[in-house]
């Protein structure tokens, strides 16, 4: 799992064809960067574009079949902590995000995360939902979490966001907290793998 650098991945957890959860995971990444020496990368899912589960055994007995699904378990087994940025949808997250946790079950188990989520009011009952399941499989959440609260003068007539570093900006001490703690657990699991 671990390189020299480490490896944070941010899992953009909204796919629809015009959305915010890319720029906004984008601005997050890049507060990673500023503030933590690791390699920060972008998991799109809408780019990784993964089929409604279609996997015969269930992933916890680790016989995956289809190419996409060892795909995804090389992206995410590569990653020593992940975070989830999710939105929130009718009090929940999306159901593109629970495809693609439900493709994996090793590969999640133990890895550092931490949850962003966000909305008209910081998106916390999506995030409430995914700490349930995130919890549920046994990944190694750290304390700190982002709810961002999107203003309807933080979009663009088009739904864009007119600028996500400031809309990123207003979470600025949450967002660096969470990249703190996320490298803390990376070095107590090298620490404990070297032991
Ligand atoms: C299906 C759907 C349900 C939504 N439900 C909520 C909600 O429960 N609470 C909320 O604050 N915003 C809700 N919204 C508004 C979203 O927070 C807003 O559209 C946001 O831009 C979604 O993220 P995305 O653009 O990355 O998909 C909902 C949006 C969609 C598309």
């Amino acid at each position: 799992m671990s390189q020299n650098r480490p490896r944070i991945s941010l899992i953009v957890g909204s796919t629809r064809p015009v959305r915010i959860g890319r720029q906004l995971t984008d601005a997050t990444a890049a507060v990673f960067a500023d503030t933590v020496d690791a390699d920060i990368q972008v998991l799109d899912l809408a780019e990784i574009n993964l089929p409604l589960l279609d996997e015969p055994l269930m992933a916890s007995m680790n016989q995956y079949s289809q190419e996409h699904t060892v795909a995804w378990a090389k992206q995410i087994s590569e990653s020593d902590a992940v975070v989830f940025v999710t939105p929130q949808y009718n009090a929940g997250y999306p159901a593109a995000l629970k495809n693609a946790i439900d493709y994996l079950y090793a590969e999640w188990k133990g890895r550092p995360a931490a949850i962003i989520s966000y909305g008209a009011h910081g998106g916390g009952a999506a995030a409430k939902q995914l700490r349930e399941v995130l919890e549920f499989i046994g990944l190694d959440l750290v304390p700190g979490h982002g709810a961002f609260t999107i203003e309807r003068t933080d979009y663009t007539p088009a739904w864009g966001l007119v600028d996500a570093d400031a809309v990123v900006a207003r979470y600025l001490p949450e967002v660096q907290k969470i990249a703190g703690e996320l490298m803390q657990k990376i070095a107590a699991d090298e620490d404990e793998q070297a032991a």
